[in-house]
């Protein structure tokens, strides 16, 4: 049996992590010279070599690997086991993990105002990506719950529609074809069009239609988030296609007309994911249920205009019906 302590553990996974000493330092509030005297004490008790330095880098060795994975599973158990404990006292407690997509950042923290008010003990992470970085966070599984607008095909998840998240053409205000009705998508041709980065969901929902109906838009301007793309729209650069999410606070009333083009809005959804293979924490749980049942209301609230179907008309459309679980009671 390998005499380690927890600490070692903890400092080992942290540097492992970052790939550095300093870095886990930081992030442990230590110094560096403790941090590897830590590890280094931790080599000791496994007997081998646990990193390789290359010029700056860390690199784990075989056994580092080892290690790591070990340390992650001891990490996860504890997690759950202090989750589990708190539910046995009738708490809800612990950490949770959220990844949202970039739309999802305008409605997600409105619903974790209510949230952490009725649940005080539950710390709440809250990361925001585009839909390409998130689902490299599911591979590695890093998150307890997604929130995405397309399904990957892999890996395997538990999925759960909750809302629609229509994709609108946003104009500024004074743009001549704001008044106009029936806009055919052709005259999308003839207008500079401020585009998301390369691995964004909404860029690739946005091509998916300009190919279908053969539209060649101008992208005068590549812009890696919506934010960035509402300024340059109020600026006068160009129009673009956005979740209608991104105009929650201000809708119509200021710098932005949604134009009535064909073929929009384009009907998407959000969903609430979490690895088949991971089983959810008492505290993921607790906030599945809560998104699933408070949020259509929050919706009406929040954006009285977003279309109509529901959630349990999604559930039945949907393509991956097959791979939803019932929700635990
Ligand atoms: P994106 O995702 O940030 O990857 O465009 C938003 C969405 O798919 O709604």
């Amino acid at each position: 049996m390998i005499h380690a302590t927890l600490h070692q553990l903890k400092v080992f996974e942290a540097t492992a992590r970052h790939g550095s000493f300093t870095r886990a330092a930081e992030e442990l509030y230590l110094t560096q010279p403790t941090v590897s005297i830590q590890v280094k004490q931790l080599t000791k008790a496994v007997g081998l070599p646990l990193f390789e330095q290359i010029g700056k880098r860390l690199f784990l060795t075989q056994a580092g690997q080892k290690l790591l994975s070990t340390c992650q599973d001891i990490f996860q158990g504890l997690e759950q086991f202090e989750m589990s404990i708190a539910d046995i006292k009738g708490m809800k407690q612990g950490q949770l993990k959220l990844a949202v997509i970039t739309t999802a950042k305008y409605f997600v923290p409105r619903l974790l105002g209510p949230f952490c008010k009725r649940y005080p003990g539950i710390d709440i992470s809250l990361k925001v990506t585009n839909h390409q970085r998130l689902q490299e966070s599911m591979a590695a599984n890093e998150d307890d719950l997604y929130i995405i607008s397309q399904t990957p095909t892999q890996p395997d998840l538990n999925i759960h529609p909750f809302l629609e998240n229509p994709l609108i053409v946003l104009a500024p205000t004074g743009h001549p074809l704001a008044r106009k009705k029936n806009i055919p998508i052709e005259a999308l041709n003839n207008e500079p069009f401020i585009m998301r980065e390369p691995g964004s969901g909404t860029r690739m929902a946005v091509q998916k239609l300009f190919e279908e109906k053969d539209i060649n838009v101008k992208v005068s301007l590549e812009l890696g988030s919506n934010e960035a793309i509402k300024q340059a729209i109020a600026g006068g650069l160009g129009i673009s296609v956005l979740s209608q999410h991104t105009i929650i606070s201000e809708g119509t009333t200021g710098e932005f007309a949604i134009l009535d083009v064909e073929g929009f809005p384009i009907e998407r959804h959000w969903y609430v994911a979490n690895l088949a293979g991971k089983q959810l924490s008492v505290v993921a749980e607790t906030f599945l249920q809560f998104l699933l049942e408070e949020s259509p209301a929050m919706a009406r609230r929040l954006l009285p205009g977003l279309g109509k179907a529901n959630s349990n008309t999604l559930e039945e459309s949907e393509p991956q019906k097959s791979k939803q679980k019932a929700l635990k009671t």
